[in-house]
């Protein structure tokens, strides 16, 4: 298909400005792209700035005092990012997460949460909505964020050890202020809460059981750990293989201290493999996309803070719906049904499945071609 790529003051990544078929169906959650799988899980990233400066996210030598950051002007509004959610509702969609870069840095977040919490899928029913975080301001936004209709929450959190934490996130952020950030969370009810724990073997592969104890101690089970293989999102981490500890060794290592048995998935086309304490003490997950890619069933798309649609965490090219939110066609704004239309048309031909791609060794996506970073795009 032929495609336009726009050129924008603030382009990062390639982004096509997506056709508008005139006669597609009305939006009826039944989408289904070239290898049979739903939209589901829609993740909005709502700022591309961080304050950390994580090594395998944002390294310090790239993203210091010289890093252009998206403008003001760029960044979707409040009213777009709703518009657009409800669009995707009606595609389908059930589960919303806010990511970032750091979302509670984005001004008045828990404004959009209240915002994104009014809509209904078409059965009436509210959608799952949480908020991925590094937990720095989270002691004090966990109440507003809780009253503004947030129902969970997730945290990255890569060490229970002070000097490690503070190694990895490189801004000497202290470990006490996201483990007391987490318990306000808990304190207000947002539940059930997780914790994800990105795994660099030779950096924190020490922190997996010491951190496990201490979220079965201090949190209880309500607190679910999930351990993330380290991937090679991104252009800037200098990704290497054997910096992946393979999450059949996590298992392994808490095993042997916290006996285990695998749970059943609890949704298709879940992130994590999920184990349960045989004592009863909770849970924990595993995310292996390196070791063990879940493509078959990715029913994710994510969109940028400038509005692009991404189609896999991996892609290198959006496709530009802010051109169609603030664009218009011969003199008219594109309506809903419009947008929706050219939001059908891109998932119906998505056939992204790059994790499952890289294990057999044969990367689909064109080396000229950037990919897109985590601090822009979110997990
Ligand atoms: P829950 O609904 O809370 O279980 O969330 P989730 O597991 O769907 O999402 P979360 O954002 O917590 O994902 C955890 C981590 O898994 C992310 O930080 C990413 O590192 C990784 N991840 C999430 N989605 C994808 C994906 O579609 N592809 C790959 N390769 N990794 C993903
Ligand atoms: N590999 C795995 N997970 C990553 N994250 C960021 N970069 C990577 C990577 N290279 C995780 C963060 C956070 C979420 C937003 O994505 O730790 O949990
Ligand atoms: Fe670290 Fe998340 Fe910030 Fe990236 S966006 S630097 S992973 S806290
Ligand atoms: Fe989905 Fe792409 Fe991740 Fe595969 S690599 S699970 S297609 S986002």
């Amino acid at each position: 298909m032929g495609e336009t790529i726009i050129p924008l003051a603030d382009l990062r990544y390639a982004a096509a400005l997506p056709p508008v078929p005139a006669d597609a169906p009305a939006p009826n959650g039944l989408l289904s792209d070239r290898l049979g799988r739903a939209l589901r899980d829609l993740r909005i990233s709502v700022t591309d700035r961080c304050n950390f400066r994580c090594t395998y996210c944002m390294p310090k030598e790239l993203f210091d005092a010289n890093y252009k950051f998206l403008p003001q002007s760029s960044l979707l509004s409040f009213e777009e990012i709703t518009r657009t959610a409800r669009i995707f509702v009606a595609h389908g969609v059930r589960k919303l997460r806010l990511t970032g870069g750091e979302p509670l840095l984005r001004k008045h977040v828990e404004d959009l949460v209240a915002m994104l919490a009014a809509l209904r899928t078409p059965d009436g029913e509210a959608l799952d909505i949480t908020l991925t975080t590094n937990g720095s301001v989270l002691a004090r936004k966990a109440q507003a964020l809780k009253d503004a209709g947030l129902q969970r929450v997730t945290v990255s959190l890569d060490a229970l050890d002070d000097d490690t934490f503070r190694r990895m996130n490189d801004v000497d952020f202290p470990v006490a202020d996201v483990l007391e950030g987490i318990a306000v969370a808990q304190a207000v009810g947002l539940a059930p809460i997780k914790i994800n724990m990105v795994v660099k073997r030779g950096t924190n592969e020490g922190q997996i059981v010491p951190l496990a104890r201490h979220v079965r101690d201090r949190f209880g089970p309500g607190v679910v750990l999930r351990f993330i293989e380290y991937m090679d999102v991104g252009a800037s981490n200098g990704w290497r293989m054997d910096e992946v500890l393979p999450s059949a060794q996590v298992v392994q290592a808490i095993d042997r201290v916290f006996p285990l048995q695998a749970l059943q998935a609890s949704a298709p086309g879940e992130t994590a493999e999920r184990w349960a304490y045989r004592d009863g003490g909770g849970e924990i997950g595993v995310i292996s996309s390196v070791t063990q890619a879940f493509c078959q069933d990715c029913n994710r798309a994510r969109l940028s803070t400038e509005g692009k649609l991404f189609l896999c965490l991996f892609a290198g090219r959006g496709h530009d719906l802010r051109a169609l939110l603030r664009g218009t066609l011969e003199g008219q704004a594109y309506s809903d049904a419009q947008i929706a239309a050219a939001i059908g048309l891109i998932w119906s031909e998505r056939e992204d499945r790059y994790s499952e791609l890289r294990a057999a060794q044969s990367p689909a996506a064109d080396p000229a071609e950037r990919r897109v970073e985590m601090h822009y795009i979110g997990g």
